[in-house]
């Protein structure tokens, strides 16, 4: 293992009607409270309004920003900006998704910065501090409630970056009730699942590979949702269900999974700069594109491809060779994407090569990535070619 600090500052509250702790969680002596949330669910789901009568209790000014959009946009986040410094606003709570989520920390960190918010996403400045925030998530999948990750595109530039700064992008603290998580639309379920699934897989593919404790942690909750998803899809109301899913999505990119290594996360680099271009869910093009990395890197450390097939997929080793156990894992796992209504190929998003070079450049914009195995432009686009 390499050496490591772990510090992971938010306050996880969870379970069913939590969001009634709501307003003793809120920092004291704040006036003005931005609550941020996306295109209206909840509104249709009740989760609004038991938010207002939360802050209602704690007798603070409230001021709403909302029309977040999936994968947040860069002007979204100025308007945000611009909103906490003219209403003097001292605490953000995000109601929503990981967009919400994402939208509200960069929104926080570029109130407190003399300057464009892109500065900070692109990293060319380092924030000076950022406004206090909370969370109420709505869906499972992005891990963002509980880590200090922010993905913003901007449209003008076509670009869309993941960045983040401890602390000051960490929630102070989120609620996460599965009963808010009920009303997510099938697809949005089947994307949480296939984003959770792909962080513990980016996080599974690392060197080096002593880290014994981490691996079996990350195969039994792949096991766990793997095993999950299909019930949840034939009873979508099924808080059980929900519960499950919801805790294994923040289990899977709060950190605890990835200590003492790196992952690779090259997958997600290529997918944003897919959706840089094309505003697909980030899931989708997850789905299509994992699979097809893996098939490309399966050389790098065939034994972990094995191992994975053999303890994920449960792939019967007897009387096969390395290379055809590994296959079959890669398989299972596309599979098992499909079984569940995921996306298979960038036809199905109506992606054809036109615009292969455009995203390369983008996913090549800061330079060589990958930490499983370092991916130069070449490998971006055969990955793009595979999934065409
Ligand atoms: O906008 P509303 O009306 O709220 O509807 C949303 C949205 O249309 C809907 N939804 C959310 N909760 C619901 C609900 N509908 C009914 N009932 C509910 N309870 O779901 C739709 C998608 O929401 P969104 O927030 O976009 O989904 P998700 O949580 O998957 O977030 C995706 C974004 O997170 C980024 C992605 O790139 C993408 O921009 N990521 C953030 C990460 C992080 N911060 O750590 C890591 C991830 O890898 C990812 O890149
Ligand atoms: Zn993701």
């Amino acid at each position: 293992m390499d050496s490591f600090t772990f510090h992971n500052p938010t306050k996880l509250i969870f379970g069913k009607s939590q969001v009634e702790q709501l307003s003793e969680q809120l920092p004291k002596g704040i006036t003005n409270v931005l609550i941020v949330y996306g295109g209206g669910s909840i509104k249709k789901n009740g989760v609004y309004d038991s938010v207002i009568k939360e802050l209602n209790k704690a007798n603070v000014m409230v001021h709403e920003l909302s029309g977040v959009e999936p994968n947040p946009k860069l002007s979204t986040v100025r308007e945000g900006v611009n909103l906490c410094k003219k209403e003097n606003i001292d605490f953000l709570l995000a109601v929503g998704g990981g967009s919400v989520i994402d939208c509200t920390k960069t929104i926080a960190a570029g109130a407190k910065y003399n300057g464009d918010a892109w500065d900070l996403v692109t990293r060319k400045a380092t924030p000076d501090g950022a406004l206090p925030f909370g969370t109420v998530l709505t869906l499972a999948a992005t891990g963002s409630e509980m880590n200090a990750g922010s993905v913003i595109t901007n449209w003008e530039t076509n670009e869309k970056y993941g960045w983040g700064y401890a602390p000051y992008t960490f929630p102070t603290f989120s609620i996460l009730d599965p009963q808010n998580t009920v009303t997510v639309p099938r697809d949005q379920t089947i994307y949480g699942i296939v984003d959770m699934m792909t962080h513990l897989f980016e996080q599974y593919f690392h060197n080096p590979t002593q880290s014994p404790v981490q691996d079996e942690m990350i195969e039994g909750v792949l096991r766990t949702v793997i095993h999950t998803a299909p019930k949840l899809l034939d009873d979508l109301e099924s808080y059980e269900h929900r519960e499950t899913i919801l805790y294994a999505g923040t289990i899977a990119l709060n950190g605890m999974l990835q200590m003492g290594y790196r992952g690779d996360w090259a997958s997600h680099n290529i997918e944003h700069a897919v959706s840089a271009v094309y505003d697909i869910p980030h899931a989708g093009g997850l789905a299509i594109l994992f699979p097809n990395w893996m098939k490309h890197n399966l050389e790098v450390n065939e034994d972990r491809f094995v191992r994975m097939a053999v303890k994920v997929f449960a792939v019967d080793p007897a009387g096969k060779s390395n290379r055809e156990i590994a296959e079959e894992g890669i398989e299972a796992l596309r599979s098992f994407w499909t079984s569940l209504g995921a996306p298979k190929t960038l036809a199905d998003y109506d992606i054809d090569n036109q615009k292969f070079d455009l995203i390369v450049d983008r996913a090549m914009k800061r330079g060589t990535f990958g930490n499983f195995s370092k991916l130069e432009g070449q490998d971006v686009e055969k990955i793009l070619e595979m999934s065409k």
